[in-house]
């Protein structure tokens, strides 16, 4: 049974782009069909890296190892959504054009540091094999604890192009401080 636990949760995480297709194929995209699809890729690229932060968590809380096995999965789903959350701002907003886009990622905070966050997840992406974990031994773990930095440049760059704290960011938010009080109080008491 627990064999199909793996494809089933690749499945569900696939969840993002079944939505997006049936939306688009059936015209449900709204007024403004790019913004849509900005948006979408953006809050499913944080509810992976939440995801992906909550599986240390409920192994403690379950006593089980199983959690651990999806934590690669759903943070490479977290790197592939924030690419097309990314991709689809710089082609389908800007298309292509890279001059008022780097304008806009030096001048607005809010891509300044949503861009932040995508290219911090490119060496978790790169080094997220078993091979590269033997080639960098205890390194592996602190390069890998920049997901902590990233899940708070995600929460922020959300609060700051929503202008207000109320309510999807704050929710994101409290996540957040929840998954990341876990990780201190397990370092404070040694039982992580
Ligand atoms: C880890 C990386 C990132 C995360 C977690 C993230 C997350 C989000 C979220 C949650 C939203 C709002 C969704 C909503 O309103 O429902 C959003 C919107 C947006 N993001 Fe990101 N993002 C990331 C990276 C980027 C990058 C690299 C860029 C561009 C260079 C970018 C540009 C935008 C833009 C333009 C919007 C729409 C703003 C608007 O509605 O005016 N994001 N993102």
């Amino acid at each position: 049974m627990k064999n199909y636990f793996k494809p089933a949760v690749f499945f569900f995480s696939l969840w993002p782009i079944y939505i997006i297709t049936y939306q688009l194929f059936y015209n449900q995209l709204g007024p403004e069909p790019v913004d849509r699809i900005i948006n979408h890729f953006g809050e499913w690229t944080l509810i992976f890296i939440l995801l992906t932060l909550s599986m240390t968590p409920l192994k403690k809380i379950t006593s089980s190892l199983e959690w651990i096995k999806f934590r690669r999965m759903l943070g490479l789903f977290a790197f592939f959504y924030a690419s097309i959350h990314m991709l689809s701002y710089v082609g389908l907003d800007y298309r292509f054009d890279f001059e008022p886009l780097i304008d806009d990622v030096l001048k607005k905070k809010f891509i300044f540091i949503g861009f932040s966050a995508w290219l911090l997840l490119i060496p978790l992406a790169i080094t997220s094999s078993d091979k590269m974990v033997r080639i960098l031994k205890k390194n592996w773990k602190k390069l890998h604890r920049l997901i902590y930095l990233i899940s708070i440049f995600g929460v922020l760059h959300f609060i700051w192009l929503s202008k207000t704290i109320f309510f999807k960011p704050l929710i994101f938010l409290i996540i957040l401080i929840v998954l990341l009080l876990f990780r201190i109080n397990f370092r404070k008491f040694n039982l992580s």
